[in-house]
């Protein structure tokens, strides 16, 4: 923290007025279902982006960011669709949005760091959004960070940003993660009402103890590239088939019904793991109150089958990791986030986790591939003003 501050004084002349913080996320189970009105279970990383910033009274935007090593500067006049472009976008687009939503917000002087891994499906856009938001909240007195609700509000913001001007249309879960997961626990977010639960997520406390263990594959990973929009867009149409707003509203119990009327088989697919895995969410979040962790890890396998072949957004080096992972000992592992690349997790008895990490980095180097990262992870606190 120390340094983000005299890096701040360093680029910007003068002391930063405070520092606030958002974590990346990986969700445990509910893929691809946040757009669909269905239920998702993140929790919050360990891992944060940092916002050091001042208020200006213009409307100049000053962001340096420690990873991109280079400062950048937007007229927030500019802001708009596409405009600005790259990493900027995320942190010009949440005062664009703020503006947007009808809040007196000006410029900034701010300085980014983090250390979530980037491009790694572990939501390092959602947590540069919610620091520069909850930057934004405290500096402009919009007191967005007070309670679930305002913080509720503030994800929206994030979200349209992420949507309207860096051209991703993410779904939300990653924003809701980063500002209302709690620590020790997963949030389980309906996505369709709003509504929320904590739900306790203390591996280390279940008989031998377990972890979970997450891989970046480092395999390229991107969401405005088309692919993930396309998935989007056949639930969209699948639902719209059905004559339902969303495909939250088929009956899990009704499903080949429903399936049946689908003249498209791609929709067919797409539909499929939609509903299973909004099953599979109630499913976990029961075997995790009921310390049922085996449960657990089936439930991740047969997630990763339904993205794997249903969905159709997983990718060679996400099945190699998830399949080493589960030969070395893990009770299941899946892949995290919108895939097309990114990272897996696994469930691993603690006095395992090295030798699965290991397994993993050793099929990935059979195959003449970058070497994966493999870490330990625990539930994160959400979003904060740390100084
Ligand atoms: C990305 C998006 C989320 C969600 C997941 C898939 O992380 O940002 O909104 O759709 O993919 O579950």
């Amino acid at each position: 923290m120390t340094s983000a501050v005299d890096v701040h004084l360093e680029v910007f002349g003068t002391p930063p007025a405070g520092v606030w913080s958002a974590p990346g996320r990986v969700n445990l189970i509910g893929e691809h279902t946040d757009y669909n009105g269905g239920l998702v279970l993140p929790i919050a990383l360990p891992q944060r982006t940092t916002a050091t910033a001042t208020a200006r009274d213009d409307d100049l935007l000053r962001v340096h960011s420690a990873q991109a090593g280079e400062r950048v500067e937007v007229d927030l006049g500019t802001v708009g669709p596409r405009s600005p472009s790259g990493w900027a976008a995320y942190v010009a687009g949440v005062l664009w949005a703020l503006r947007q939503e009808g809040h007196e917000v000006r410029g900034l002087d701010v300085t980014v760091d983090s250390d979530v891994p980037l491009g790694a499906g572990l939501s390092s856009s959602a947590a540069l959004e919610c620091a520069v938001g909850a930057a934004a909240s405290d500096l402009f007195g919009l007191d967005l960070l007070d309670d679930d609700a305002s913080r509720a509000r503030l994800a929206a913001a994030c979200v349209r940003a992420e949507n309207e001007v860096a051209g991703a249309m993410t779904g939300g879960m990653d924003q809701s993660a980063a500002l209302l997961c709690r620590e020790g626990h997963a949030l389980l977010l309906d996505c369709r009402s709003g509504e929320t639960s904590h739900v306790p997520f203390h591996l280390a406390g279940h008989g031998a103890g377990y972890v979970l263990l997450v891989t970046d594959t480092r395999a390229a990973h991107a969401l405005n590239d088309g692919q993930y929009e396309a998935r989007r867009r056949a639930s969209e149409a699948a639902a719209s088939a059905l004559g339902l707003d969303s495909l939250r509203d088929v009956d899990p119990h009704h499903l080949d019904d429903a399936l049946a009327r689908l003249a498209d088989d791609e929709q067919v697919r797409r539909a499929r793991h939609v509903v299973t895995e909004i099953a599979r969410v109630r499913a976990t979040v029961e075997a995790l109150e009921a310390d049922d962790l085996e449960s657990v890890g089936r439930l991740f396998d047969a997630s990763h089958t339904s993205l794997r072949d249903d969905y159709e957004v997983s990718c060679v080096e996400l099945d190699v990791s998830v399949e080493a992972a589960r030969s070395a000992g893990a009770l299941g592992a899946r892949m995290t986030g919108g895939g097309f690349g990114g990272s897996s997790i696994a469930l691993v008895p603690e006095s395992d986790a090295e030798d699965v990490a290991t397994a993993v980095a050793a099929a990935f180097a059979e195959r003449g591939w970058t070497a994966p990262r493999s870490f330990v992870v625990t539930a994160g606190a959400s979003a904060a003003r740390d100084a």
